[in-house]
């Protein structure tokens, strides 16, 4: 099924994976966040009521076992972090129409309700496993209390997810050689009863759901494989305190779990068991749409028209919960009689240095420490927003952040705004009276379309590159047109000039508006609009300023080479301390680790093809002539199944080449990376395509080569 572009008629819901309530937040954290509320801020300036809400994941081991680590009650731990969350999120910006938490009542209620309808529905029965127990402990070990090895792919996993590998959920009972983290002893497998979800009963359902599901293609894609693999049913209860009870069938108050555990028997009946903290969580989704009707009333927003009608989900979350989002979750909207997502995005990860972002570790940026540095919170989102492509991971340095600060922001769009509102404020006392040029109008569209096709691809660079290239052609334009060298004698012509150049300015700060929203609207009242910025849509770009505005002031400020220095060599101390701790500490795995050796590449040395005996010499290597190279565009060969086709700018010229990479990459996400490219190769014609070059790739992934600092395109490699 397609669906209608965005804006729609329809309610729409922007949602980000939950937080567990268990730590500080860090800038991987961020990517999430910020993304979605950039996201969900663009919807908006389409012109589509949407709402974005989140809430604090509360439940589970990653919750229980820290609460237990500091000797408090979970309970009270998870609040004082939702409390600091809700705290948190707006020093960035992010904005929740609704932040609730899955122990609330509204969630409580609702994840019982649909669990009996799940039920009555004939989806859910009971069945013997075998869980992991620490006979020392004298307790059943779920999730985060075993650690093992993944049956799939052979790395270390905790109990219910192959965090440093292969990245799938794994049921209970399935980590081999199971580990007790309470005691470190080696777990037994003992039997009990628990109930499970028939997720495979939706396999038909899920193929037709991934056929007609928008957002990034490793969403989209991923899952399809898993279906094919066979669809396993989902254990959906767990042996411990902290969560949801699972619901009595008649609705009645279940008894306490003190309560239940009195006894100490063996035998799980339902009162005995919580729900597993990936049933409760995303059900939060529904629950927190929820409490924002009940605060606005269901004629501003409707929560059963979004989640029970024809209403608008997306969900955007980090690449490593794509399993729980385009399985379990859809297949229990559809089995309690919900809507089902429209689309889902999945980031990658942020690494520093290679290596995945460790709370434990203090691998990692913090947001606090962000803030305390004094950075304001849009250069971060902006940051984060247009670094590579959504779903690519994005290696943090100090270096890089201040290349973009202080090339785009500082450099292209605050240096044009700054110039073309000081000279209109100077010379005119604000806008000139003059009309917008058809030049400029039609750059400006142009820039409107762009940005509107971004959202509807869910590329949040692209919504950044509207701006960013708005604010180039207008630089380029004001030199182009000298208007300072006009005001004597074509005053006409210098009006007209400073006209469009605040017009440029204004739709500027509309188009990034969802990425840097605070300087956005900071600009807006700089040219002497009223109200919100965010209220703006896309089309308001167009419409002309108001006559008079104060004198400007810059809204950007350059970030100095000796602060990036002294931020780069603390950095540099804390990953090297964490390198350290990655040696000693072998045994101790954290999800966000999870990036460290896929971005480290490691590989055992049987699976690499041998190294050549054969030398050749300095001269042989010089007559490859090997260049960086910018992708144009990148599309698939028709009838070919693995080619694509690509356009590479090499700086003397673009090329036309052809590349097997169709099936190992988004091609969507491909124009605008840097490649690199052998010149002078032989030309060759593959599906009728001429190809004009070789892209250089390593694996069997095709991961494209590229560079990591500054050469400019058309540079020769040597
Ligand atoms: O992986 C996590 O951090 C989970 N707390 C995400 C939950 S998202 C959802 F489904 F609610
Ligand atoms: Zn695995």
């Amino acid at each position: 099924m397609s669906h209608d572009e965005f804006p729609t008629e329809h309610p729409a819901v922007v949602t980000c994976g939950l937080p567990y309530a268990n730590g500080d937040l860090h800038i991987g954290h961020l990517r999430g966040y910020i993304g979605a509320d950039a996201f969900s801020r663009a919807l908006e300036t389409l012109g589509q009521e949407t709402a974005y809400v989140c809430g604090s994941d509360m439940h589970g081991t990653p919750v229980a076992v820290n609460a237990e680590q500091e000797g408090v009650d979970p309970e009270d731990f998870a609040l004082e972090w939702h409390e600091q969350y809700e705290e948190t999120f707006p020093q960035f910006n992010v904005e929740f129409d609704n932040y609730g938490h899955t122990h609330d009542a509204t969630n409580t209620e609702l994840t019982q309700e649909i669990v009996r309808t799940l039920d009555e529905e004939g989806y859910i029965y009971e069945k013997e496993i075998q869980v992991a127990y620490d006979p020392e402990a004298d307790q059943y070990l779920p999730d985060r209390y075993v650690e093992g090895t993944c049956p799939y792919c052979g790395a270390k996993a905790r109990g219910d997810e192959c965090d440093e590998g292969c990245q799938r959920h794994l049921e209970p009972g399935e980590v081999e050689d199971p580990t007790s983290t309470i005691t470190g002893n080696p777990a037994e497998y003992r039997e009990r009863t628990h109930k499970f979800f028939e997720v495979s009963e939706f396999a038909e359902f899920l193929t037709d759901f991934l056929d007609g599901l928008e957002g990034t293609s490793n969403a989209r894609n991923q899952p399809r494989q898993w279906i094919e693999d066979g669809l396993q049913d989902w254990c959906i209860t767990r042996d411990m305190d902290w969560g949801i009870d699972y619901p009595t069938a008649d609705g009645e108050d279940s008894v306490a779990p003190e309560e239940q555990r009195e006894g100490g028997g063996e035998a799980a009946d339902e009162s005995d068991l919580v729900l597993y903290v990936w049933v409760d969580a995303p059900i939060e989704y529904i629950s927190s749409s929820k409490q924002y009707t009940e605060r606005v009333g269901a004629d501003e927003y409707d929560w059963e028209q979004v989640w029970k009608g024809d209403g608008e989900i997306v969900h955007v979350i980090g690449r490593d919960i794509i399993q729980h989002h385009t399985i379990f979750w859809p297949a229990m909207l559809e089995g309690a009689g919900y809507n089902k997502p429209r689309g889902i995005a999945a980031t990658g990860f942020i690494t520093i240095n290679g290596k995945g972002l460790s709370t434990s570790r203090n691998r990692a940026i913090w947001a606090k420490e962000y803030l305390e540095e004094g950075f304001h919170p849009d250069l971060l989102r902006y940051y984060l927003t247009t670094t590579g492509g959504l779903q690519q991971d994005v290696d943090f340095s100090w270096e890089a952040f201040q290349e973009k600060v202080n090339g785009e922001l500082v450099g292209t769009v605050g240096n044009f705004w700054y110039r073309s509102l000081l000279f209109a404020y100077r010379n005119y006392e604000g806008t000139p009276d003059a009309d917008v040029s058809a030049e400029v109008r039609e750059r400006i569209e142009g820039a409107i379309g762009d940005a509107r096709e971004s959202v509807n691809d869910y590329d949040l660079r692209g919504i950044g590159r509207a701006a960013t290239r708005l604010a180039q052609f207008g630089n380029e334009y004001i030199q182009r047109n000298e208007p300072w060298k006009l005001t004597d004698d074509e005053p006409e012509k210098a009006a007209q000039v400073i006209r469009d150049c605040v017009q440029i300015a204004k739709a500027i700060g509309v188009l990034l508006e969802p990425i840097t929203p605070d300087k956005a609207q900071r600009l807006w009242e700089q040219l002497g609009e009223n109200g919100a910025v965010a209220d703006a849509h896309l089309e308001d770009a167009l419409e002309a300023p108001p006559r008079r505005f104060e004198e400007p002031g810059e809204l950007f400020g350059k970030i100095e080479d000796d602060r990036v220095a002294a931020l780069t060599e603390k950095l540099e101390e804390r990953v090297e301390a964490a390198a350290g701790d990655d040696e000693s500490d072998d045994a101790e795995t954290e999800s966000d680790d999870t990036a460290a050796d896929e971005a480290e590449g490691m590989t055992d040395t049987d699976d690499l093809e041998a190294l050549a005996d054969e030398r050749i010499g300095f001269d042989d290597f010089q007559e490859l002539d090997i260049r960086v190279g910018r992708i144009e565009s990148a599309e698939g060969i028709e009838g070919a199944d693995d080619l694509a086709r690509l356009e590479v700018d090499i700086g003397f010229e673009t090329r036309q080449v052809v590349a097997g990479i169709k099936q190992l990459h988004d091609l969507d996400e491909l124009p605008g990376e840097k490649c690199i490219l052998l010149t002078n190769m032989e030309k060759a014609e593959l599906f009728g395509v001429e190809s004009n070059g070789m892209i250089l790739a390593a694996g069997e992934e095709a991961d494209l080569l590229t560079t990591h600092g500054d050469a400019a395109v058309g540079e020769k490699v040597r």
